[in-house]
């Protein structure tokens, strides 16, 4: 199967220093050809969650006789893997929908269906919203698409946004889409048990659950035999992953799952998101310690540096824990370690003093990446039902401009440390300007481009690195 990358043009960076969506990127499969008689056009909006659940769909839907297709004016099926984390996640989904209209004007028997959170948000009142859409199904409901879909077939819509306390798709191999065949996502658990105030994925996504070990350890060890070199550990908060055998003779929690993964190969990296501040533990600290092929990279969401935001947040700690996690990071993993976060500018009552901390915590960590938003209220959340979002527009923007502004001049300060050093950089694909160029990452998941010269992509390659851009190094293979 010969499977591309392929974003929208004005995605097509090389990877953002401070970026402010990372749920904004779209994501459409490339074709698969093996001669079956449907053709299933795919995208994927907000996080690699939902990147990795269109993986078990395409799954699912190939055994029943469908190929993918990036062509979306002669597809079967159009589906649409949604988010609803920020109201404009939601609006760019509408949009595309209408878009998608047009070509269903055309091409009449053209079935369309959503799935993600977006789905189990709004139900059945989708199908009222869009009359365009004919099948609505949430994240744990995907092995009910073949049966569906043939309810569509018979001239029915079709709805399942049933949550389940068990589904983990664990018996599924995901068809990998969009691979560069170096690195891949695993999934090891679904849902959120935290409900942060403002966040809407414990009630699209349901409740917390973790996968099977085994079939985590599988997974990776197919991919390790493919010839994938590195695998990303997938789920809302990683180190709360708990799992028992049913016999109960096995219990395993993050930190040993991600010693197993790591014990597979040498020459497979690991990589893990996201973490909780209130969860992670030095046991996972040490473990990345002992493990070369861990990479020193945690996405450690911190959302205020204000502890009464925090607490309204219903985050579960406060700035002092969250410094302390920091300064664990740094007593077990050293400075080497990079760290990210998310931010929320403008939350219910933030006053400017405790926006002021937010920006004095950001000078503190000193940030490699982050990913920042305005507070959007989400429906049916804590904070929409008890607090009023009563921060004006104009002040979350101009706040959230001054973090980005801030996390703009930490990014250029740690490229600048990475000059004159040498990085174990893992070539994943050309630079998306020159074919004579290799692009990868480093360990702390920076970008690293160099010449090509004779490697290919899956080679370990060690990098001098002479300059830096606002979000990339460059150098050259030693
Ligand atoms: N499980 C992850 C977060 C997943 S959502 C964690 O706990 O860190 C990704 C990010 O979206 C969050 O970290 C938060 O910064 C942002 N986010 C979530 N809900 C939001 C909202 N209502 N308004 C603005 N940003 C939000
Ligand atoms: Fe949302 Fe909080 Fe769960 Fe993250 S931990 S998904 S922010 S409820
Ligand atoms: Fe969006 Fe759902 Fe992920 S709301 S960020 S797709 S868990």
């Amino acid at each position: 199967m010969s499977q591309a990358l392929l974003t929208l043009d004005f995605l097509d960076k090389e990877a953002p220093a401070a970026e402010a969506t990372p749920s904004g990127e779209v994501r459409i499969t490339a074709p698969t050809r093996t001669g079956r008689q449907r053709k299933l056009y795919i995208e994927s909006y907000g996080c690699q969650m939902n990147f990795s659940d269109s993986e078990i769909v395409s799954s699912i839907l190939f055994d029943e006789g469908f190929d993918t297709t990036d062509d979306l004016a002669s597809a079967d099926l159009v589906l649409l893997n949604t988010c609803s984390i920020r109201e404009k996640a939601e609006q760019t989904v509408r949009m595309r929908l209408s878009q998608i209209n047009s070509h269903k004007k055309r091409n009449p028997g053209m079935l369309v269906g959503v799935l993600g959170c977006m789905a189990e948000r709004l139900k059945s009142k989708f199908l009222e919203e869009e009359k365009i859409v004919d099948l609505v199904v949430g994240p744990d409901a995907y092995r009910d698409l073949p049966q569906l879909i043939s309810q569509v077939d018979g001239g029915q819509k079709g709805v399942n946004v049933l949550l389940s306390r068990e589904e983990t798709y664990a018996d599924i191999t995901p068809v990998r889409l969009n691979s560069n065949g170096v690195s891949a996502f695993i999934s090891i658990m679904r849902g959120c048990d935290n409900m942060c105030s403002f966040c809407v994925v414990p009630f699209t996504r349901g409740r917390e659950r973790s996968r099977d070990t085994h079939s985590i350890l599988r997974e990776a060890a197919d991919l390790i035999a493919a010839g994938y070199k590195e695998v990303t550990l997938l789920g809302q908060n990683v180190d709360s992953y708990k799992w028992a055998s049913t016999d109960g003779t096995e219990h395993v929690n993050f930190a040993q799952l991600l010693e197993r993964v790591a014990l597979l190969s040498p020459a497979l990296r690991v990589r893990f998101s996201t973490s909780h501040p209130k969860d992670i533990t030095d046991e996972v600290l040490h473990t990345m310690a002992r493990h070369e092929n861990i990479c020193k990279f945690i996405h450690l969401p911190a959302q205020s540096g204000n502890s009464r935001v925090l607490a309204l947040m219903n985050r579960t700690y406060d700035r002092a824990w969250y410094e302390e996690r920091v300064q664990a990071i740094r007593r077990i993993l050293g400075d080497d370690c990079a760290i990210s976060s998310d931010m929320i500018s403008g939350f219910c009552s933030e006053t400017e003093e405790e926006h002021q901390d937010t920006l004095s915590l950001m000078n503190h960590v000193r940030y490699d990446m982050a990913y920042m938003f305005f507070y959007s209220e989400r429906p049916g959340t804590l904070a929409a039902r008890k607090l009023a979002d009563d921060i004006p527009l104009e002040t979350k923007k101009r706040r959230l401009q001054e973090i980005i502004d801030l996390q703009q001049v930490h990014s250029a300060e740690r490229n600048q440390r990475g000059i004159g050093r040498v990085h174990r950089v893992l070539a994943e694909n050309f630079s998306k300007r020159s074919k004579e160029h290799l692009s990868g990452r480093n360990s702390q998941n920076q970008v690293v481009i160099f010449p090509r010269q004779s490697f290919v992509k899956g080679d370990y390659v060690d990098v001098l690195v002479h300059s830096a851009s606002a979000s990339t190094l460059l150098g050259t293979p030693v």
